[in-house]
């Protein structure tokens, strides 16, 4: 029951897609310091390899780059293959990647429909599925490997911004992540996914001119979220400690989602 033992992830490997920044280098981060080794891929090699250069110096851990385009099949098979090719199995795969796209109604282009569906729902399926031999190497009944799909909150929410095919998108990953965990479970890989509320990034960064003033204003929390809160509870989902979780989406948003109606009265 000590502390140690229930969160213990030492020893374990990892791939995190779309690790190179944001939310992906957050948990990427947690896990290193943590003693796992992460591989990490993303689109543009130079930053990534940088990234990884950086976190393995900074928790004096091993962080592996895999630059790789997951948007097509192909680049899921690479992605797959590379893996293998370093490793006989993985414990814990991170579905980070994503895009989003914002435009009117009238005039939301078909192209921001599918960039966004088939990198955040059709990529994440297939990259499972390729990575399923890899995740049943390590695993075991008492010690299963996991998978982490990252949702958002406006896949929960009707978003403020129009991200139709964004917030459809995460609903999708929300209820794929039970359907993949019911087909799973049985084979000792437990899927679980994290519908994170606002945290700096790129993406979010984008949306507001990297201001985050607002909203950190009308947060229940007054703040953004931090390494520490996303890390948490991806190293939970990965522990001995959420070993029974599966199929959850747990939200880390500060309390949007769960105090939405309280703050409409
Ligand atoms: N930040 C938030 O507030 C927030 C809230 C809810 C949910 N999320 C979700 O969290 C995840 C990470 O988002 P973020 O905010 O951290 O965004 P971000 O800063 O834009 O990071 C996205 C990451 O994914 C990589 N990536 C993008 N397209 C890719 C592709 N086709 N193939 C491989 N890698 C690709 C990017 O690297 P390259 O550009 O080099 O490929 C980067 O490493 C996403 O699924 C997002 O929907 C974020």
């Amino acid at each position: 029951m000590e502390i140690e033992k229930l969160f213990d992830i030492k020893g374990k490997v990892a791939l995190v897609t779309g690790g190179s920044r944001g939310i992906g280098e957050m948990i990427t981060a947690g896990f290193l310091a943590n003693g796992v080794k992460v591989y990490i891929s993303a689109r543009k090699a130079p930053a990534l390899i940088e990234k990884a250069n950086e976190l393995s110096k900074k928790y004096n851990q091993e962080c592996i780059p895999i630059p790789c385009d997951i948007s097509s099949m192909e680049g899921i098979t690479e992605l797959s293959k590379k893996l293998a090719e370093h490793e006989e199995g993985i414990d814990f795969l991170v579905n980070n990647a994503g895009a989003a796209w914002g435009e009117s109604y009238e005039s939301f282009s078909e192209a921001g429909w599918d960039k966004v569906m088939d990198l955040n729902v059709k990529s994440l399926f297939f990259l499972t599925q390729k990575m399923k031999a890899l995740l049943l190497k390590r695993t075991s009944l008492e010690d299963p490997s996991r998978v982490i799909n990252i949702g958002s909150i406006d896949g929960l929410n009707v978003p403020a911004l129009p991200t139709f095919s964004y917030s459809a998108s995460k609903a999708a990953v929300h209820h794929l992540t039970r359907v993949m965990a019911a087909e799973l479970v049985s084979e000792n890989i437990l899927v679980n996914a994290i519908a994170p509320g606002p945290y700096p990034s790129n993406m979010l960064g984008a949306a507001v001119n990297h201001d985050y003033s607002e909203i950190e204003k009308r947060n229940p929390r007054k703040r953004v979220g931090t390494p520490e809160d996303i890390a948490g509870l991806a190293i939970f989902l990965c522990s001995r400690a959420g070993s029974y979780t599966v199929g959850e989406t747990i939200t880390s948003d500060g309390g949007i989602v769960k105090t939405a109606s309280h703050n409409l009265s």
